[in-house]
């Protein structure tokens, strides 16, 4: 008897404990309070919905979303298909209470309660948002046993922590189809993301129809850009889902592409044409003739008249002053006006500008070079550069967002992106000031990414990066992140993202529809070298094919994460685990033999050719560790030869190949050190 009671307790208590942890339910992002009651709701092909607030179409067209989605994931023929309006005789099974159709704007209610008994589910929220951000946490708790399919009875309580959820996508330096943006959208919506900021205008590209300067898209767009019916039909899709549409026209600089279009507006003799390369460029608007602001007047004007959202992004990044400096007239005129550098002469046109957004009822958000004494405190500005420029602009009063550590485009691992708080602990802003801090976004720039790989930029790790600007701050544990980031990624597959699928595609492109499964193997342990240095290792532009083994090769490997995490736990081991071991000596095999699979498929493709040393270089390494591991398992010394091959395998091996670091050296150097002393 006292055995079972401590069963029993031991059995609760780890209940407990997991749920502390938040390891019991997978969801991302995590909810704010979780209370897990142990049993099934079962769905049936009966399950309906119903919902009280029948004005709203957003949460009719997201309950009958649902319900497909629902059906699409269990094969259930549903006999109520689409949601019911209240008054129905039905035998609900959901229930939807609103209150009222929410406005979608910055801070609108978001927060939603979900209960989930063993007969019946209840879902309240204040607005039709909140709902929706209830229905998305209910499709991410489908379960599946033996017996059917069921949601676990629980009840939860949530809202968001930031109220500014963003993902930034550039459709500037590559063209994002309607398509690619309507399923990053549903992506988004899928983790709770609530701001969409589309970079739209940039040096390479002006990709917005404009009716009164058709000339931005006739000379500056390569016919790529989206018409008014296109961008009216996101703004609709992703209002659906309780999305703001944020446009961002780049200027005084990266406007090369407006300046193709209209010369007469740079701060230097034209002609002008669109850039093909990528980099930091000279071309920038004059800020000094009322031209420009005519005709950024009749400009923002027009697209203000497109996007509904309050905000409008004017960029502001990044100009480096060249053509400023060079201009006699410019000169005069800051000599005139007692302009004293360059950073004044951009406040003085932003100053202009926010009167021209102003007028056209906008808010502007520009990136943190717009921070300046003299421009007023209603603006939001994006932080990029660095942690302090958020710092700096909170405390004098102005509202801002975070995207310093969340450039996906960069190829950092998950982990670095979600321990990166906008309100870290220990941020030198009083409290009142925190308020100013309204969230952060993820930026999706797209110098090296097409409409095929954007999507496995983006996710999954926009994913954890959505669960920390939602959920509570003490959600941060990383191992759990990975854990349920594997479901999400799933999951996210599962409302049209390609980002898991268009791999096996590229692979056999790759491999001339030869067998995939060697070059899987290896580009399951590389990845694209990180930070700015694709480029300057090989030269790409707009014109550069990203179909090769860098562009299928996605940040964070996993195979390859997963295998430094057993090194560190076998080494941290006083006694040797052979069960361990054996897992690294198997794994280690498979990548020793994989070499001379491959060799016969880059014989049959040469796009491969790049990467064949690198698939030595990952022979070399494992043979390495498996030496290691024989010396480490029979406790001999090392011998002097391999102590100079092996530090030569491991230098070899750090080499970057076709724009590729292989991802396990770290480990092998871990295991060549441990035998070392
Ligand atoms: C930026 O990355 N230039 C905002």
């Amino acid at each position: 008897m006292i055995k079972i009671i401590l069963v029993l307790f031991s059995v609760t208590f780890a209940s407990v404990i997991a749920q502390n942890k938040n390891t019991q339910i997978n969801l991302m992002p995590y909810p704010k309070e979780i209370k897990i009651t142990g049993e099934k709701y079962r769905i049936k092909s009966t399950f309906s919905i119903n919902y009280s607030l029948t004005k709203s179409e957003r949460l009719k067209k997201m309950s009958n979303r649902f319900l497909i989605r629902l059906a699409e994931r269990t094969g259930l023929f549903l006999k109520n298909p689409y949601a019911n309006q209240s008054g129905a005789k039905l035998k609900t099974a959901l229930f939807i209470q609103t209150e009222k159709v929410g406005k979608l704007k910055l801070g609108v209610d978001e927060s939603y309660s979900l209960k989930i008994s063993k007969n019946k589910i209840t879902l309240k929220a204040k607005t039709d948002i909140g709902a929706i951000r209830g229905l998305e946490t209910l499709l991410q708790l489908l379960k599946a046993d033996e017996t059917g399919y069921y949601f676990p009875t629980l009840a939860i309580k949530d809202a968001p922590r930031f109220k500014w959820r963003g993902l930034m996508i550039d459709a500037a330096r590559h063209f994002m189809p309607v398509e690619v943006i309507k399923r990053n959208l549903d992506g988004m919506a899928m983790v709770k993301m609530n701001v969409f900021h589309w970079h739209l205008s940039d040096d390479q590209g002006f990709r917005v129809e404009s009716k009164i300067y058709p000339k931005l898209t006739e000379l500056a767009s390569d016919g790529l850009f989206y018409t008014y019916e296109q961008i009216k039909e996101i703004i609709k899709y992703a209002d659906d889902r309780g999305i703001r549409v944020i446009p961002e026209f780049d200027v005084p600089g990266h406007a090369t592409a407006i300046l193709t279009a209209f010369p007469e507006l740079a701060s230097a003799p034209g002609p002008y044409k669109i850039e093909r390369n990528w980099g930091i460029f000279d071309p920038t608007l004059n800020p000094t003739i009322d031209k420009t602001y005519k005709f950024l007047d009749k400009l923002f004007g027009e697209m203000a008249n497109l996007f509904p959202d309050e905000y409008f992004h004017i960029g502001g990044d990044e100009n480096n002053g060249k053509q400023w400096d060079a201009n006699e007239e410019i000169q005069k005129f800051m000599k005139a006006n007692n302009i004293k550098d360059n950073h004044a002469l951009q406040a003085y046109f932003n100053k202009r500008l926010l009167k021209i957004l102003t007028k056209h009822n906008k808010k502007m958000v520009g990136w943190d070079e717009i921070f300046h004494k003299d421009i007023p405190k209603n603006i939001v500005i994006q932080s990029w550069r660095g942690k302090q420029a958020l710092v700096d602009a909170a405390n004098k009063g102005y509202q801002v967002i975070l995207s310093n550590g969340y450039y996906i485009d960069l190829i950092q691992p998950t982990s670095f992106h979600y321990l990166n708080d906008p309100l870290p602990k220990g941020i030198k802003l009083s409290d009142d000031k925190k308020k100013f801090v309204l969230g952060g976004e993820a930026t999706m720039w797209a110098e090296m990414v097409s409409p095929e790989t954007i999507d496995s930029r983006i996710w999954p790790r926009t994913a954890a990066i959505a669960e920390r600007f939602w959920s509570p701050q003490n959600i941060n544990n990383v191992n759990n992140m990975y854990k349920r980031l594997d479901r999400i990624n799933y999951l996210l597959e599962t409302v049209g993202l390609t980002h898991i699928k268009n791999y096996g595609m590229m692979l056999r492109r790759l491999t001339n529809n030869n067998d995939t499964k060697p070059l899987d193997i290896l580009i399951q342990v590389i990845e694209p070298v990180k930070i700015y240095k694709r480029n300057s290792l090989r030269k790409q532009n707009q014109q550069t094919p990203l179909t090769r083994v860098v562009d299928a090769a996605t940040p964070d490997a996993k195979v390859a994460r997963e295998f430094r995490n057993l090194v560190d736990s076998y080494l941290a081991d006083k006694k040797l685990d052979m069960k361990k071991h054996n897992a690294l000596v198997e794994q280690l095999k498979i990548w020793k033999a994989n070499n001379k699979k491959l060799l016969p498929i880059i014989k049959k493709s040469p796009m491969l050719k790049e990467i064949e040393l690198m698939s030595i270089r990952l022979s070399e390494l494992s043979d390495l560790g498996l030496k290691i591991l024989n010396y480490r398992k029979n406790h001999k010394k090392i011998s002097s030869e391999l102590f100079s091959d092996g530090s030569q395998i491991i230098n070899n091996a750090k080499v970057p190949i076709a724009q590729t670091e292989l991802m396990i050296v770290p480990a092998i150097e871990k295991l060549f050190g441990s035998i070392l002393f």
